[in-house]
């Protein structure tokens, strides 16, 4: 049986985010420019894009910069930038091909314009699209996102439009970014790091987690397809028991 015959189809995770890790530790190992292992990096996504459409996922979120990654060495920022700008270049047409919708989060007045640019053309340009939901993290870190949240959240409540006493987790979900986005059901991480580094700290608060030693660059759909397996061997509880919810 091949992997893929060995997924449950109607139980695949509705959103699956992603934290993208070890483009450099790929490319030192081959004795490599950090940005060659970025550009090798870049055909990951696009392998995991393509499955996750064919999968049938629904939202599929990608850490690709976070707001703590401005404090790489300028040139690495740079090269990242420009790599994003290539890559929209160059995927943009499969992406419309493929029914998938792009949206970002973060702050992404804070990225170059060019990139700017880019992005606003592909988000328009698929911007209709109804399969797959690609959502790029960038400019993104958890943090950043709840102090805008609550700094509009605030000013709303001083210009009376919203009443402190309203205020429901439900609420604070729609000050988020991630407003129109379900929570992640599953988490991954390649490159073999046990943390979450200021991603979607409230969106996972149920989501199960999966740890690959993979490094980003070599983890392709047949990865991508372990980890669904492995999500679906859990019982998810939410705090009820297992008998509650057999
Ligand atoms: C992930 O790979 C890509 C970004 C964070 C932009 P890294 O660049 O963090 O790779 P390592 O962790 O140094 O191997
Ligand atoms: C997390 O990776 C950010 C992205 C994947 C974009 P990092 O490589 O920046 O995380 P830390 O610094 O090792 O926690
Ligand atoms: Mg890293």
């Amino acid at each position: 049986m091949t992997l893929e015959n060995e997924i449950n189809k109607h139980t695949i995770p509705q959103h699956i985010a992603i934290i993208m890790d070890g483009n450099g530790r790929w490319a030192n190992l081959r004795g490599k420019t950090r940005l060659v292992g970025h550009q090798e990096g870049a055909s990951s996504v696009d392998a995991i894009v393509t499955a996750a459409a064919e999968l049938k996922i629904k939202f599929l979120t990608l850490y690709a910069f976070s707001t703590e990654n401005w404090n790489r060495p300028p040139t690495e920022v740079s090269g990242l930038m420009e790599l994003l700008v290539n890559a929209l270049q160059k995927y943009t047409k499969k992406l419309v091909a493929n029914n998938v919708r792009l949206l970002t989060i973060g702050d992404t007045k804070s990225l170059p314009k060019k990139t700017q640019e880019k992005l606003n053309e592909t988000l328009e340009k698929t911007k209709h699209n109804t399969g797959l939901t690609l959502v790029l993290a960038l400019s993104y870190s958890s943090r950043w996102e709840i102090t805008e949240a609550f700094k509009k959240l605030a000013h709303d409540c001083c210009n009376n439009s919203i009443s402190v006493d309203s205020i429901t987790q439900e609420t604070i979900s729609k000050y988020l970014c991630t407003h129109d986005i379900p929570d992640p059901d599953l988490l991954i991480r390649t490159s073999g790091e046990y943390r979450i580094s200021n991603f979607l700290l409230w969106q996972i608060a149920y989501a199960e987690l999966y740890f690959s030693d993979v490094l980003w660059p070599d983890f392709k759909k047949e990865h991508l397809l372990e980890a669904i397996k492995d999500y679906q061997k859990r019982e998810r509880r939410f705090g009820k028991t297992g008998e509650q919810i057999k």
